[in-house]
């Protein structure tokens, strides 16, 4: 072989073998941080690298602007003979060892659908490779809507006609299903190298399954439509699957609080009571679920607030103490996560520890009160999607799911103008899309701690540790990843593993994951 063309081929090898990143596109925004831009042509990427032995790798984000900037170094023999505290100073113990991570993800609403397909193909792509490719995100689960909810076009259920159907007999999946919802999920799943798990979620059921005969508002189910909700549940999966999407788990209604208070007149709501929704699993959905061939889906309940989770799980197990037989899990939303204490998901564990914790939708900007639905380029936001993880996974979650996958620049579209942020904000008109901070937030999570992994214990040792967040993992291939976010000045984090440590020098306002061999 001609030997130039020997060296052209070996440098192109090198650079395939360096797995080289393409770079964040960055726009400053005056006074927050930057957005990364895409378009079809070109949007940034990362890959995961193993470790060498002895060393570690290491990606950091920042609100000065570092996207997964990634550096590798040789870990160092623990010295002795250091000032203790002079740094923080975190003890890694891989060997005790908690919850078992099931995935990290976002929701195909028909916002998120509708946003997508109103980009070019090529760019469909680079949104769908940003979250789920193994140069993106790596996501490996999504909530999808069993029909309509705020972020529609309008209200809509499936068989709202003909009444009183107990049969059900007009169910069909809808216009949003087959032009968004599928083919969104669908291209995630071609775009993953995991098996996607996807939690599907009623907010309401038709009208007239209902006391109110409404989508919105105070309401119950009518106890002669029990097991016609269970069958629409049932119908509904068999319909995904149908469309070669597998559902792996249910939750039994979409923050059932909200109706049974009446706090949702404009959201699409279904109100329960918890004796009464522990009587509707143990009559209806649990056997319906059980005795299907989606007898092994997931059945989780609560799908609500923080603080009502006592409430979904003591008084309806107090109530109906079958409903643990037939249910796996509790879901939790991240809304009030700001005013009830975390302490409330340790109950769960330690009342329940065959259940298992799953957050399965936040986001930033609902509020009235907030003056940007979407606030493009917020760090504050990235750093309120970080904490509020690392919180979740040191109280025991197992995975947790943002909401809107993509919205548009004002944060719909929504019906009923319940408009809010997303990690990824589309420019039709320019043929772009943008990856806020809060992108990078969730994939310095779901991008290393891959399904599979478990929580390890990490005890700490130093003062400045407690601007210092963080959350430790041991991976299935055997490395330790450890997520940090300094939220204080610029300082060293001594990670400590065996007889050999990490220094890691932080900056301000930085998220950094770090990923270390484990040499027993
Ligand atoms: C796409 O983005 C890249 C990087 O910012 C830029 O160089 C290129 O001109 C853009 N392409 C178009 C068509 O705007
Ligand atoms: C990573 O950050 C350092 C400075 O913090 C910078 O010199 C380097 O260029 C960055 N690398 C990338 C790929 O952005
Ligand atoms: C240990 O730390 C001390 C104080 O920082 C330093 O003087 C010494 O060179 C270090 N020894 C090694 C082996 O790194
Ligand atoms: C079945 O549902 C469709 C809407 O999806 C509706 O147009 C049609 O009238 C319904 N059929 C009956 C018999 O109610
Ligand atoms: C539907 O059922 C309600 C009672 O739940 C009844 O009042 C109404 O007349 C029924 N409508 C039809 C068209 O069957
Ligand atoms: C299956 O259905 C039968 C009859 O309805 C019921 O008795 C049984 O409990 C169901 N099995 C499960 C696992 O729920
Ligand atoms: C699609 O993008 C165009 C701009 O290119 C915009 O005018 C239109 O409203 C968007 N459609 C939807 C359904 O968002």
């Amino acid at each position: 072989m001609d030997s130039q063309v020997s060296v052209v081929i070996i440098a192109f090898l090198c650079i395939l073998g360096t797995n080289a990143d393409t770079p964040c596109a960055a726009r400053p925004i005056a006074g927050k941080s930057v957005v990364c831009v895409c378009n079809a042509t070109y949007c940034d990427t990362v890959n995961r690298e193993t470790p060498a032995p002895g060393k570690y790798v290491l990606y950091v984000s920042s609100q000065s602007g570092l996207r997964f900037n990634k550096s590798s170094d040789f870990l160092k023999p623990l010295n002795k003979t250091e000032v203790e505290c002079s740094t923080a100073t975190l003890l890694l113990h891989p060997e005790t060892t908690y919850q078992t991570i099931e995935g990290f993800g976002g929701a195909a609403t028909d916002a998120a659908g509708i946003n997508w397909r109103n980009l070019s193909e090529p760019l469909q792509k680079r949104l769908i490779d940003s979250y789920f490719s193994d140069t993106g995100l790596q996501y490996s689960m999504i909530r999808v809507p069993i029909g309509g909810t705020d972020f529609s076009t309008h209200a809509y259920a499936y068989n709202e006609l003909p009444i009183n159907d107990t049969k059900l007999t007009n169910f069909s999946l809808s216009y949003e299903d087959y032009q968004y919802k599928i083919p969104m999920i669908k291209a995630s799943m071609q775009a993953s190298s995991t098996p996607i798990h996807v939690i599907a979620t009623t907010w309401s059921p038709p009208p007239w399954m209902k006391t109110n005969n409404a989508y919105t508002g105070y309401s119950r189910l009518k106890p002669e439509y029990y097991q016609t909700y269970a069958d629409y549940y049932y119908k509904f999966i068999e319909k995904y699957t149908g469309a070669g999407i597998p559902i792996w788990g249910i939750t039994t209604t979409n923050e059932p609080t909200s109706g049974l208070i009446g706090f949702c007149n404009s959201i699409n709501c279904l109100g329960w009571t918890a004796a009464n929704m522990g009587n509707w699993i143990v009559n209806n959905l649990g056997p319906t679920i059980r005795n299907s061939t989606f007898k092994d889906l997931k059945i989780l309940i609560g799908d609500d607030q923080r603080l009502t989770i006592p409430y979904w799980t003591n008084l309806m197990v107090v109530e109906n103490p079958k409903v643990l037989s037939y249910v796996d899990g509790v879901a939790v939303h991240y809304y009030t996560d700001f005013i009830a204490p975390a302490s409330i998901l340790t109950e769960v564990s330690k009342f329940y520890p065959d259940k298992f914790i799953i957050a399965t939708e936040g986001c930033e900007g609902t509020f009235w009160k907030e003056q940007h639905h979407v606030d493009l380029g917020s760090w504050l936001r990235a750093k309120k999607y970080i904490t509020d993880i690392i919180i979740d996974m040191n109280h025991n979650l197992v995975g947790w799911i943002d909401w809107n996958m993509c919205l548009n620049i004002h944060g719909g579209p929504t019906y009923i103008g319940n408009f809010a942020d997303s990690p990824i904000i589309v420019f039709p008109e320019t043929g772009t899309f943008v990856k806020q901070p809060m992108f990078y937030a969730m994939g310095h999570f779901s991008k290393f701690v891959p399904r599979g992994s478990r929580r390890i214990k990490v005890t700490h040792k130093c003062r400045w540790g407690k601007s210092v967040w963080n959350v430790a993992f041991i991976t299935p291939s055997n490395t330790v990843v450890v997520v940090l976010y300094n939220d204080g000045k610029a300082g060293t984090v001594n990670l400590q593993l065996g007889d050999k440590q990490a220094v890691i020098a932080m900056e301000a306002h930085s998220a950094a994951t770090i990923e270390i061999p484990y040499e027993q």
